[in-house]
């Protein structure tokens, strides 16, 4: 949610800046601007609303000679997105300037109290009031390192800053409390952003900085301390993905890419950590708390989104595996709730990019309750990472689309795993262990399998994309994946859709269907698809329309339905990975359909780091 990058070096700093906004525009694109020290020690900034290359055209880089710069691309919070409101913001001497990401939670306090003084505001954003307070502050300290200590002091809430001024031109100042920093290390330079994305075309060395740290940087040297003013020691750590991994390699969109990805993604997940002749798992991230696993006496899973669906399925897979009563909390409910947390729990928070507020903040108060977190992550070195005490990366790579599609499918694998890993801990055999293991090194085979079939899903897409609304629906195993579907679907066709539970629907949501509203079925072979053919036949005698997922050689299906669309047999707890990917398909084809901007949504922001 929202995007810095800063650079400071021997080289002219627009094009790195401008070429780093666009690596990180899929945190948020309604507005972007830049800030610049010339070589005559002037800051000069611009900014506006729009895209990335809306502000390139803006600039003329011929004009602009500066090797000191601080860029941003803007998620609105507070105040509508427009050219006042983009970043940066100057303090009132205009010698100050300042991006933000975060949420500064008491800057109508700050706000009123700069007013009385008789400092002025331009725009409507929290941000501005840092910026202003900065610039009070330096005002007596004649200091900017201990300007921004003091203002960041007086701060509630949750920010990853950049800072540079014209008084000290030679310098960017960054601190972060519960947004991420990266300070990339490279020769006589710098690449500072709030992700590893914007740096790793110039240096694979980093430091990710901690809450309440800042780094104080120029062009030869760096030094860290905390916003108290105590030093750090920061560790320089390697970036372990490639420049690659970050582009779109051929494909039109990132989330096509990564759907395309998912054979891959998802044994990268289960590498090296399955023991197939042991029916067994070796998970080195949990190797310090596995006492405390046997022990566990019930499982809580927190996340938001579609971390969310997938702890869904890890429910239903660790109750079935291994026994252990399993509750899953959606992240932003959980600090609000006062849940009860015994000694024996364990909380597994669930985040693709490792930084969602509302998921570390669940982290944070079931840690004050005493419980032992883990974490199952994708972003390596995120917050969520180093906030919990043990966990499992699911190594899918960096997934840039903005709806979570390869993610969901290595969170399914790093479940399937767990799961069968606890099982093991306690009654389950080894072989049903080796069962399960085989049957998942053969998942990324039939995820090809399905993926050679999108032109028919194309097909169906177009078919149905003028539809107004669409209800998913499956069971067991395949509920979660219902609302993984409605989900894809909103996200990036506006289309309005909802899933449920197949049985559900005669409790209420039958009364939307007729002729106009296509109902997603979840129908594959298992102990409940009989009973989902009665559910089919309750909508077929209300004249919806059926789009069915079934196995392949179901031929009874194909005659009571619209459209089918085949996958092949798998055990039915690992369906879901399956299942989802024609889903995946649906929406993105949909998408395209209604000419929609794939990877950039409108209102929304990969990683979520405001509450
Ligand atoms: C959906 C999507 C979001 C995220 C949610 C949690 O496609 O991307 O719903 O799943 O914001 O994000 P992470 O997993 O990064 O914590």
């Amino acid at each position: 949610m929202c995007g810095i990058v800063a650079y400071i070096g021997n080289k002219k700093s627009s094009h790195i800046l401008i070429n780093g906004l666009q690596r990180l525009e899929y945190r948020g694109y309604d507005s972007a601007g830049l800030a610049f020290i010339s070589e005559d020690s002037k800051l000069q900034v611009f900014k506006n609303q729009g895209k990335v290359k809306d502000l390139d055209r803006l600039i003329d880089h011929k004009k602009i000679n500066s090797h000191i710069g601080i860029a941003h691309t803007r998620w609105a919070t507070h105040g509508v997105p427009n050219n006042t409101n983009a970043h940066p913001h100057y303090d009132n001497s205009k010698n100050i300037a300042l991006v933000h990401n975060g949420i500064i939670e008491n800057y109508t306090v700050l706000r009123t109290k700069l007013i009385e003084k008789g400092y002025t505001f331009e725009s409507q954003t929290d941000t501005e009031v840092l910026a202003v307070l900065i610039g009070a502050i330096y005002e007596q300290t004649k200091d900017l390192e201990s300007a921004v200590r003091n203002a960041l002091i007086q701060v509630e809430g949750t920010f990853g800053i950049a800072v540079v001024s014209s008084y000290e031109p030679d310098k960017i100042i960054t601190a972060r409390r519960g947004s991420p920093m990266v300070l990339g290390i490279g020769e006589n330079e710098f690449i500072l952003a709030s992700d590893a994305s914007a740096i790793i075309q110039h240096t694979r060395q980093v430091i990710y900085l901690d809450d309440n740290e800042m780094a104080i940087i120029t062009k030869n040297h760096y030094f860290t301390k905390t916003i108290y003013n105590v030093d750090t020691n920061s560790e320089i750590q390697e970036i372990l993905y490639n420049l690659d991994q970050i582009e779109k390699g051929g494909f039109d969109y990132f989330m096509l890419k990564e759907i395309h990805e998912q054979p891959i993604s998802f044994e990268n997940t289960f590498r090296g950590r399955l023991l197939v002749d042991e029916g067994n798992v070796k998970l080195g991230g949990l190797r310090n708390i596995e006492d405390k696993l046997r022990n566990a006496e019930k499982i809580i899973i927190t996340a938001c989104g579609t971390s969310w669906n997938a702890a869904l399925v890890a429910e239903y897979l660790i109750e079935n595996l291994a026994r252990i009563p399993v509750e899953v909390e959606y992240a932003s409910e959980f600090r609000y709730r006062n849940p009860v947390i015994n000694q024996n729990d364990i909380v597994f928070a669930i985040s693709q990019s490792g930084e969602t507020a509302d998921t570390l903040a669940a982290i944070k108060e079931a840690k004050q309750k005493g419980a032992l977190c883990c974490g199952i992550v994708n972003a390596v070195g995120s917050s969520i990472a180093r906030e919990t005490e043990a966990g499992i990366y699911i190594h899918a790579g960096p997934e840039i689309g903005v709806a979570s599609t390869k993610a969901f499918t290595s969170q399914l694998c790093a479940f399937t795993l767990l799961s069968l890993y606890l099982g093991r801990m306690r009654n389950l055999s080894s072989t049903e262990g080796m069962n399960i293991a085989k049957a998942i090194t053969q998942i990324p085979s039939q995820i090809e399998e399905i993926l050679q079939n999108s032109e028919q899903i194309k097909k169906i897409a177009v078919k149905y994309s003028k539809s107004k609304n669409y209800i998913y629906l499956g069971r067991g195993y395949n509920y979660p994946v219902a609302l993984e579907g409605a989900l894809k679907l909103k996200e990036i066709s506006y289309i309005h859709a909802e899933g449920y539970p197949s049985a559900e629907m005669k409790h209420g949501p039958i009364a939307l269907i007729d002729e106009n509203m296509p109902v997603v079925f979840i129908a594959t072979r298992d102990e409940i698809y009989d009973k989902v053919k009665s559910n089919i036949q309750e909508v077929l005698a209300r004249k919806g329309k059926i789009i069915a997922i079934a196995n392949y050689g179901d031929t009874e299906l194909a005659e009571l339905t619209d459209d089918i669309i085949y996958i092949p047999k798998t055990l039915p707890m690992l369906t879901p990975v399956l299942s989802v990917i024609p889903l995946q398909l649906l929406a993105y084809y949909t998408a395209l359909e209604l000419g929609r901007d794939v990877d950039r949504p409108r209102n929304l922001a990969k990683s979520v780091t405001v509450e």
